[in-house]
Formats: C-alpha cells, sequence, structure tokens
C-alpha cells in the first residue's frame, strides 16, 4: 500500500490522516467544499503541534507515563527522527476537493465523514464509479454497521470497518470489522495496514455495534451514573470503589470528564435509539435504568458549562 485517502477532515478523518503520513504513506484528504478546507487545515496545524508536545513529554523524566505507543516503541525511541517524521507528515498531507482525482490510484480509501447515514450512502454512491479496482475500502463509523453501506459501494468484497480512537497517537487501537461481503484477503490486509501505521490492529469476526471497547466501555460508564443518579452514593465513591477494587486507573465519573459530556448525553441518546450496541443480556440488565435522570443530569450541567475537563470542571473540578 501506498496511497491513502481519508474522505471527510473532522475531528478523527484529520487524525487517520496525520498518523499514516506520520507513518510514511502518500496521504490525501478529500473534501466536499472549499468551507471545509478552511477547518480542516487548522485541524492538521494543531495535530502537529500535539505530535512535537508529545514527543517532547516522551522524551522527558515522565515519558513513561505519557508514552504515544503511536509515535515510537519504548525500545526504539528516536526524539529527533520523529519530529522529523511529524514535519514530513504535515508537509506530506494533501487537500483535495475533486474525488476522482483524490480516488485515482488509491490504494485504500477510509471514510471518515459524518456520522449520518444519507450524507454516507450519498458519498459511496458518487465514490463507487471511481475507484481503481485494486482499492480497498474502509468506514471509520462508531455507531454504523459496514452491512448497512456494502450495497452502495459497488466492491462489497473490498469493504469493512476500520475504526480508529480518538488521540490516535495516544490510544492506538483499530477495531478491524468486517460484514458479511468482505473476503478475507481484504480482512487481512485492512489488519495489516493497521499496524503498518502503528496501531495495535483487533479484529472484530462479527459485526457488531460499538465494536470491542464500546460494548464494554458504554454499560460500565451508565452503570456507574444510574448509581449516582439513583442516589445510591456520589462520583468520587462510585469511582474509588472501581478503581480501589480493580486496579483501574478511572473511574466512570473521571472517563465523562475526559470524554465530555456533551458526548456522553449522546451517547445515553444513542443507547435508545440503537438497541444494537448491547448484547441481549446488557439491554435486558440495563432495562431499569434511569436514562430520563441521566440525561436531566446533562442537560443540567451543560447548561452550566460544566463540560468536562475541556472546561476545567465536570463531575470534578480541574485547575488550570
Ligand atoms: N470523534 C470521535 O471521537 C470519533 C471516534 C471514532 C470514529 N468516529 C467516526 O468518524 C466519523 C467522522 O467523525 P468526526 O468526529 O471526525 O466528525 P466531524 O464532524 O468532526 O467531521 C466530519 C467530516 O465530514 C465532512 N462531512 C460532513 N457531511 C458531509 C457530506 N455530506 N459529504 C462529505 N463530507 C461531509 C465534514 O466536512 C467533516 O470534514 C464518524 O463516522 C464518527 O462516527 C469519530
Amino acid at each position: 500500500m501506498k496511497k491513502v485517502v481519508i474522505a471527510g477532515g473532522g475531528v478523527l478523518g484529520s487524525q487517520i490522516a496525520f498518523q499514516a503520513a506520520y507513518c510514511g504513506f502518500d496521504v490525501t484528504i478529500w473534501l466536499r467544499s472549499q468551507g471545509s478546507i478552511g477547518r480542516t487545515q487548522p485541524k492538521i496545524d494543531n495535530l502537529r503541534k500535539s505530535y512535537i508536545d508529545a514527543i517532547g513529554l516522551m522524551d522527558s523524566p515522565q515519558g513513561e507515563a505519557n508514552w504515544c505507543r503511536g509515535i515510537a516503541d519504548a525500545g526504539s525511541f528516536e526524539p529527533a527522527k520523529c519530529l522529523e517524521q511529524v514535519e514530513k507528515a504535515y508537509s506530506g498531507i494533501k487537500l483535495e476537493l475533486d474525488m476522482a482525482a483524490a480516488a485515482a490510484d488509491a490504494d485504500i480509501i477510509i471514510e471518515s465523514v459524518a456520522e449520518n447515514v444519507k450524507d454516507k450512502i450519498a458519498f459511496y454512491q458518487a465514490l463507487a464509479p471511481l475507484m481503481p479496482e485494486k482499492t480497498l475500502l474502509c468506514t471509520n463509523s462508531s455507531t454504523l454497521l459496514p452491512s448497512n453501506f456494502a450495497k452502495y459501494t459497488g466492491r462489497p468484497e473490498k469493504y469493512l470497518s476500520l475504526h480508529f480512537a480518538n488521540s490516535i497517537w495516544k490510544n492506538n487501537t483499530a477495531e478491524v470489522m468486517a460484514q458479511d461481503k468482505t473476503s478475507k484477503d481484504a480482512f487481512d490486509a485492512v489488519i495489516a495496514f493497521a499496524n503498518d501505521i502503528r496501531m495495535v490492529a483487533l479484529p472484530v469476526n462479527k459485526e457488531k455495534n460499538g465494536y470491542l471497547l464500546n460494548s464494554m466501555l458504554v454499560p460500565f460508564l451508565f452503570s456507574g451514573l444510574d448509581l449516582y443518579v439513583n442516589g445510591v452514593s456520589d462520583p468520587a465513591s462510585i469511582d474509588k470503589a472501581w478503581k480501589y477494587g480493580t486496579g483501574a486507573p478511572r473511574g466512570p465519573f473521571e472517563i465523562f470528564d475526559v470524554v465530555g459530556i456533551t458526548t456522553a448525553r449522546n451517547i445515553a441518546l444513542q443507547y435508545q435509539k440503537v438497541p444494537g450496541l448491547f448484547t441481549p443480556i446488557l439491554r435486558k440488565m440495563m432495562m431499569p435504568y434511569n436514562f430520563k435522570g441521566m440525561l436531566q443530569l446533562f442537560d443540567k450541567m451543560i447548561a452550566e458549562g460544566k463540560l468536562g475537563r475541556s472546561t476545567g470542571e465536570g463531575f470534578y473540578k480541574y485547575s488550570k
């Protein structure tokens, strides 16, 4: 693989592009309008800074605690070389408005446009006739299944999910999920590509909303929140129960503050819209949860500007 195309230059599209370019691939971001270029370029500028800052931290006495596996392995970290890769990535990423030019000669295209079914279908329909035969096509969708879109791609056997986590230079998982028409060759090639861009590739052998991480994380977060909204205990005690009882570094409310309260609210709504996010047993278990109380709490926090770590206060207060 040589040429990597990312469709969409939002939060995740820009990160995937930067990471692939950092790992030496020839990267193009396809964008639908001039306005999108104006919104994407600052994201790439910020990513350059995030990578440089991360490399600086990795090269400091706190390096181990701040290690970014997407940037380098602990045993072979050469800060100067990493910084060189950052500059090469930064100057190498191409922004392209012409879909045909972007798709020409693409080895892999990763769709990372907004999480909207109609927009994604329209995108696949426009792209299908423009791709060379060799192109692998992936979706980074967090909640939608690739089988929803395979028939619009013109190449169901080369179409699957490649799902990244936010801050991919640190949180370097790539969940690779096939739909029933995906060929084994395509699946294996995407696993190899994910490893090549320094991700830890995680195979998901059956279609599942929420993949691996969110299938476990979301019920866990709601279980903690349900204890709080029903007055069973307070956030700090619930977090301690989880951390001290299991040795985990963070409890549910500390995680909510990192994820952000607006996103947490969207996830609570999504749970009600997409029942497949949970296995039948979990769904049954969560049926009595007080989602109404959770949404009221989130709405109150949002109205008060308590959006989590990013605003200095969520469930906890943070010093600047
Ligand atoms: N944000 C996350 O933490 C995260 C994590 C993993 C996966 N994802 C997934 O990545 C995808 C993109 O999410 P994001 O957070 O980067 O969103 P975003 O809103 O930041 O970016 C969306 C991008 O899609 C473009 N876009 C919007 N409508 C379009 C259309 N009709 N045609 C073409 N392009 C269009 C926008 O211009 C923008 O570049 C979604 O499928 C989401 O589920 C997001």
